[in-house]
C-alpha cells in the first residue's frame, strides 16, 4: 500500500470485529512506528498497549468508575477550548449531526446519543487498547510530537489492513486509566487509541469526515 492510499483509506472506525491481534503483529507496529520523528529526536512518547484480560479489565475497571460517578475525573486536559469558535464550532457539530444520522440516533435523544459515546470507554469493542502518555515537564513541541507517533501507528496499522481510532475521550477518565496503567505522578495520559479490525458492515463506518477546502486553511506566498 503506497502512503497516498494509507492516508485516505484511514478513518476513524468506531465498531470492530473481536478478532484478536497477535502481540507479535503489535510490536512490529510499533517497532516500525519508532521512525516517526520528534523535535531533538527527543522520542518524548511512552506507549501501553492493551490486550486480552488486561484490556477487559482496563474496560471493567472504567465501566465501574462511570456507574459510580458519571462525571468525569477532574479534568487536566481540556479536550477542546470552551465556547469554540467559527468554523471549528460548525465542523464539530456537523461530525456529531453525520454520525448520528448514520446511527439513526435523532437530536433530541439525548439519552442515547449520551450512551453511544459510552463505547469509547470500550474501545467500540476493538481487541486492542493503546494509550499515549508523556512526562509532564515536556510542553506543547513534544505533545505535537507525539501527535506524529499516533498518526505513523495508524496509517502503518492500515497498511496491515488494521483500523484505528484516536480517542481523547479518555481524557475524562484520566485518573482511573493512569491509576490502572501505574504511571508515575510524572506522567500525563493523553490519548488513547483503539485498534483492531474494522467491523466493514457497522453503519458507524460509513462515517467520512468532510475535509475544509485547500485554501481555507493554506497560504502561499511565492513573491
Ligand atoms: C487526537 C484525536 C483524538 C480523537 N478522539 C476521539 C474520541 O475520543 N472519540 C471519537 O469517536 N473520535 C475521536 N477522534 C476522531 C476524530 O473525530 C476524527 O479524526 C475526525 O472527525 C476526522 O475523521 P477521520 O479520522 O475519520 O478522518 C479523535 C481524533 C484525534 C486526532
Amino acid at each position: 500500500m503506497d502512503v497516498a492510499t494509507a492516508v485516505s483509506q484511514r478513518i476513524s472506525t468506531r465498531a470492530f470485529l473481536d478478532t484478536p491481534v497477535p502481540e507479535a503483529d503489535l510490536r512490529a507496529l510499533l517497532t516500525d512506528a519508532r521512525q516517526a520523528p520528534s523535535g531533538g529526536n527527543l522520542q518524548p512518547w511512552r506507549v501501553h498497549v492493551l490486550t486480552g484480560a488486561a484490556r477487559d479489565r482496563l474496560v471493567e475497571t472504567v465501566q465501574a468508575a462511570i456507574s459510580a460517578n458519571p462525571f468525569a475525573d477532574e479534568a487536566e486536559l481540556t479536550i477542546y477550548p470552551p465556547k469554540l469558535w467559527e468554523p471549528y464550532r460548525t465542523r464539530r457539530y456537523d461530525l456529531g449531526e453525520d454520525m448520528y444520522a448514520l446511527l439513526g440516533v435523532p437530536r433530541e435523544d439525548k439519552a442515547a446519543r449520551l450512551q453511544w459515546l459510552l463505547n469509547n470507554y470500550q474501545f467500540f469493542g476493538a481487541p486492542v487498547g493503546v494509550f499515549f502518555s508523556l512526562d509532564r515537564r515536556f510542553d506543547k513541541g513534544q505533545w505535537a510530537h507525539l501527535g506524529m507517533l499516533m498518526q505513523t501507528i495508524a496509517l502503518l496499522a492500515e497498511e496491515r489492513g488494521l483500523a484505528t481510532c484516536m480517542q481523547e475521550a479518555w481524557a475524562a477518565r484520566a485518573k482511573t486509566v493512569s491509576a490502572f496503567l501505574n504511571l508515575s505522578a510524572d506522567e500525563q495520559l493523553y490519548c488513547g487509541m483503539a485498534l483492531g479490525y474494522a467491523d466493514k458492515d457497522a453503519p458507524v463506518n460509513q462515517l467520512r469526515a468532510a475535509r475544509a477546502d485547500l485554501d481555507e486553511f493554506a497560504n502561499f506566498l511565492s513573491e
